[in-house]
Formats: C-alpha cells, sequence, structure tokens
C-alpha cells in the first residue's frame, strides 16, 4: 500500500515545520519586488520531497542535525530556482496549479528571481559555514544546468536515443535528488561511504521521479502544470523514445514532421500523443521506472532496518505513485 504524502511526513512533521519557517525567512529580501514574488512562491510550495530525503537519510544516519536544516533549505532553494528558470526556458505558463513566475510577471522578472533564489541558497550555506553541502549542491546545479542544455540540443536535431535520454534526465533531475540524499547524510555522519551509497540511492530515485512527470505529459489528469508541453517544446522522452523506435520508417518520418514543424498545431500534437499511447510506450517507460526503483530499494535494503528506513521506502513508492 502506498502511504500519502502527509502521512509520510508524519514522522518528520516537526523538523518539517522548522524548515518552513527557516525556507521562507531565507527568502526575504528588503527590495519590495523580490519580496512579492518570493511571497507568491513560498504560499504556493510543492510537495516538498527533497527536504524530505535530506531529513529522512539524516535519521537513518544517526539524526537530524542543525547542517540537515541547512542542506533541506538549500536542496529546496536551488529546486525552486530551477524551476522558476525551467519554466521561462520551457514557455510553461502553469506551476503548482497556479500562475507560473513568467507568466504572471513575465520572463525578465522570472530570469531575476531564479538568479536571486540561487543566490540565496548559495549565501545560506556559505554564511553557516557549510561547506560540505556546498560542494555536493554546486555540483548538482552544474549538473542541472548541463543537462537542461542537453535536452534543447537534442530537441533541435529530435535525433535521441534511450541512452541520451538517461543521460539528460540524470543531470537535469537525479543530481539534485542524490545531492539531497547525500547532503543529508553527510550532515548526520562522517561516513564517506554511507554517503556515497545514498547518493546512489537517490540518483536511481531521480531517474525514476523523472520518467514518472514525463509520463504525466501523455495523460489527462491535471497535475498542476501545463499537459502535452513536452511534445510543443520538442521534448523527446521515453515514452515518445520508445514509439519512434518500434513503429514504420512511414509513421516515424510523419510523427517526426508533427514534432519538428506542427509542433504549435494542437491537433498534430494530440496525434503524436495518440501514437505514444498506443505504442506500448508508457508500459515500457514504466517498466524501467520500476527498474529504477527496485535498484533503489536495493541499496536502501544494505542500511540498517530502523523507522527512517521505512519511511524512506514509502517515500520511495510515493514517487513512483504519485499523482502529481
Ligand atoms: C518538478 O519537481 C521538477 C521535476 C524534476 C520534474 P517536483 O515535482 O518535485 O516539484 P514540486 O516542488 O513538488 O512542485
Ligand atoms: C525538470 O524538467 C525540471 C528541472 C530539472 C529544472 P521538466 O521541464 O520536465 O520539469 P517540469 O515538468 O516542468 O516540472
Ligand atoms: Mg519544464
Ligand atoms: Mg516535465
Amino acid at each position: 500500500m502506498v502511504k500519502s504524502l502527509s502521512s509520510i511526513k508524519g514522522p518528520i512533521e516537526n523538523e518539517l515545520k522548522i524548515f518552513d519557517e527557516r525556507f521562507k525567512d531565507a527568502m526575504k529580501s528588503r527590495v519590495a519586488m523580490l519580496d512579492k514574488v518570493t511571497n507568491y512562491i513560498v504560499k504556493r510550495k510543492g510537495k516538498q520531497v527533497r527536504p524530505m530525503f535530506v531529513f529522512l537519510c539524516a535519521k537513518l544516519a544517526g539524526g537530524v542535525t542543525e547542517s540537515s536544516y541547512n542542506a533541506a533549505s538549500l536542496v529546496e532553494m536551488l529546486h525552486t530556482a530551477t524551476l522558476v528558470h525551467d519554466d521561462v526556458v520551457d514557455d510553461a505558463v502553469e506551476r503548482r496549479g497556479f500562475f507560473s513566475v513568467n507568466a504572471l510577471w513575465k520572463k525578465k522578472i522570472a530570469v531575476l528571481v531564479g538568479d536571486y533564489l540561487l543566490s540565496r541558497g548559495l549565501l545560506l550555506a556559505l554564511d553557516n559555514e557549510e561547506y560540505d553541502a556546498l560542494q555536493i549542491l554546486s555540483r548538482a546545479v552544474k549538473a542541472m544546468s548541463e543537462g537542461e542544455m542537453l535536452q534543447l540540443e537534442k530537441a533541435r536535431r529530435l535525433d535521441i536515443k534511450e541512452d541520451v535520454y538517461y543521460d539528460i534526465i540524470k543531470a537535469k533531475t537525479a543530481s539534485l535528488i542524490a545531492a539531497a540524499c547525500s547532503a543529508g547524510t553527510a550532515s548526520a555522519t562522517q561516513d564517506t561511504e554511507m554517503v556515497e551509497k545514498m547518493r546512489i540511492f537517490g540518483e536511481k530515485i531521480g531517474m525514476a521521479f523523472q520518467i514518472r512527470d514525463d509520463l504525466f505529459d501523455f495523460g489527462t489528469d491535471d497535475v498542476g502544470k501545463p499537459l502535452g508541453i513536452d511534445i510543443k517544446e520538442k521534448k523527446m522522452t521515453l515514452p515518445l523514445i520508445y514509439a519512434l523506435e518500434n513503429c514504420s520508417s512511414g509513421e516515424k518520418r510523419k510523427m517526426i514532421n508533427n514534432i519538428k514543424r506542427h509542433n504549435e498545431n494542437p491537433e498534430k500534437v494530440a496525434e503524436v500523443i495518440d501514437f505514444v499511447r498506443k505504442s506500448g510506450g508508457l508500459d515500457y517507460a514504466n517498466k524501467i521506472m520500476l527498474k529504477f526503483r527496485e535498484e533503489a530499494f536495493e541499496i536502501l535494503h544494505t542500511t540498517p532496518d530502523c523507522p527512517a528506513r521505512d519511511s524512506l521506502e514509502q517515500l520511495v513508492l510515493f514517487v513512483t505513485e504519485r499523482k502529481k
């Protein structure tokens, strides 16, 4: 049985409450315009799975410390910054069920707010002398930029194969969840082997996380962000890659043409989505997602059985079964 997110949050409720307050405070700015936008952002908080990974990994490794709080804020701050920028890059008007920052205030504002959040996050780590977390997270941000750029490059040529897709999602998404797990662990123990183990655990979950996210795009449920946008943005995700590898050359030519030249035409986009649905691409992506989940579980099960491990297990299940 998959538990709801709020029941998984139960055992770390106090930590998350303290985190919420600190996160909100860390965003404050004396510039009224920045304060207005960051206020809007904190009011529409996301699922907070990354801070949850930080706290649960810390618990598993010995216990939540002051550094765990700093790591959680840093991770969520960088996550928020990249989302604000990602919506500019993807031309997305909806985020977390509301207007995106670029939709409400235009791109110029979104670019600057993203920069502000990024620098606030890094400064938060520096001010608290959290050099380990700073190193872990700075590397993740570099990987994320590379991942988003690689994705853009591939969107232009529409020639991406499965291995490149994995490279992209490892860089743009798994790196940050891996960083959340390793920074969380590092905030509680000096055991570098354990830190590295949990980094790889996080990377596996991150892969599963992004595959789940990419599956949403082919669905019809309200997930709080635009649907069909990946095709519109010429983003080749796993279900589509599979579909194109397993169809006739005529069909492939037609679909590539739709994506390349008619990506602004909702009917042509719907045709591609329908083609992917009928190809078995969704089942295939689901299967791969579960493979990554299995690998994550295998790593997790080499750690001592304890309540924190149970919660991590629940959180992994949530990631692959979530509805938004
Ligand atoms: C969205 O992440 C970005 C991806 C990596 C797909 P989340 O789904 O964790 O976003 P929020 O914070 O809950 O809105
Ligand atoms: C993940 O990419 C976002 C980042 C890593 C910044 P997507 O573009 O797929 O994420 P969503 O769907 O907009 O949340
Ligand atoms: Mg996006
Ligand atoms: Mg997406």
